[in-house]
């Protein structure tokens, strides 16, 4: 986003926070003045005083779903402590209008296709704590006129994603294996449903939520126009990497066809669903093959052993 800003937006600065927990130093651009921060913890208020600070994209999180339920205060801690360090922020610094990445995951065990009118009923702690979020992000807009706009992405994936976390994000998880010769996972039987979506087909959308007075305090689905099953998207990137086994392990805890409505998106936003599924993953993989070979990310000591699948122990 930082690089779709300040290639497309030139006449603005980018301030960018991360405490690279999850993300890395040497994916910034130069051009954006950037502050090792956890905002779990760490003060951001000397950032807007020093700073005419207009739209603050709160992309942080620890997005871990099927991890969430054995590191509970973790999860509460980098999602909900941190999100509130930054409506207080908002607030207090009377900034434009914040964005807010909410998750699919709100919608849990809710009927799809999700709606954005739908009653969230999420199934496990992050996406508990992304609802958390939304309605404290409704309330400072209720109570202290804090304009807002959440966004629930669907599977984003792309270049740049984390590919070394082996509790996140499945096909970065694939490829990392592919790298690896590893054969891909697959929990379950893999018909289950996803609505994957190209991370350059996000950013202006992303910045139409920022700025377009249409999208004050609207809640909004973003991509995940076509859908996959997991058997299917991992044959698919097989195709890509030049082939690879498939494996499949004991079934978790999870929405069986996370699936969302996108007519908002298109409205509002004016998402358009340009990357096919083999178009993404072929670009993915190319930037993939080229990355460092760094550290993978695993859990030393789960907060709840109980429960924990076999593949994590
Ligand atoms: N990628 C998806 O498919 C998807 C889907 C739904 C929602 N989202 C949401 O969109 C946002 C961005 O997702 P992403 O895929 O780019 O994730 P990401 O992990 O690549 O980016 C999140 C960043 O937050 C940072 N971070 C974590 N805890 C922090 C803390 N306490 N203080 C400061 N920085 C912290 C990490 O270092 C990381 O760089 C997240 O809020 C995620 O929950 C993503």
């Amino acid at each position: 986003m930082a690089e779709w800003i300040r290639s497309n937006r030139p006449e603005y600065q980018v301030i960018g926070v991360d405490d690279l927990s999850g993300g890395y130093r040497d994916h910034v651009r130069e051009d954006v003045v950037f502050h090792q921060r956890d905002l779990s913890k760490d003060t951001i208020d000397d950032l807007f005083s020093a700073n005419d600070i207009r739209y603050v994209f709160h992309f942080s999180a620890y997005a871990a779903e099927g991890l969430s339920p054995f590191i509970r205060m973790f999860n509460y801690n980098s999602n909900l402590v941190a999100t509130a360090n930054v409506v207080n922020n908002c607030i207090q610094h009377g900034i434009e209008r914040l964005v807010f990445t909410s998750s699919m995951a709100v919608y849990g065990i809710g009927e799809p296709p999700f709606d954005e009118a739908d009653l969230p009923n999420p199934i496990d702690p992050y996406g508990v704590a992304k609802y958390a979020c939304e309605m404290d992000i409704r309330i400072a807009g209720e109570q202290h006129q804090l304009d807002w706009c959440i966004i629930r992405p669907h599977n984003v994936y792309g270049c740049n994603q984390n590919i070394w976390d082996k509790y996140r994000n499945v096909l970065g998880i694939w490829m990392y294996k592919k790298l690896n010769n590893e054969p891909f996972t697959i929990f379950g039987d893999g018909l289950q449903k996803r609505a994957f979506s190209y991370v350059d087909d996000c950013l202006e959308p992303l910045w139409n939520a920022a700025t377009r007075a249409s999208c004050s305090r609207q809640i909004i689905n973003l991509g995940g126009i076509t859908h996959t099953s997991l058997k299917d998207a991992a044959a698919l990137l097989s195709e890509v990497v030049g082939g690879a086994e498939i494996v499949y392990l004991e079934q978790r805890h999870e929405v069986k066809n996370a699936l969302p409505s996108y007519q908002k998106s298109i409205d509002l936003l004016d998402y358009v669903d340009k990357t096919g599924l083999k178009d993404g993953l072929t670009q993915m993989w190319n930037w993939a093959r080229q990355q460092p070979d760094r550290p993978r990310m695993h859990w030393e000591k789960y907060e709840v052993e109980k429960g924990v699948y076999t593949f994590w122990k």
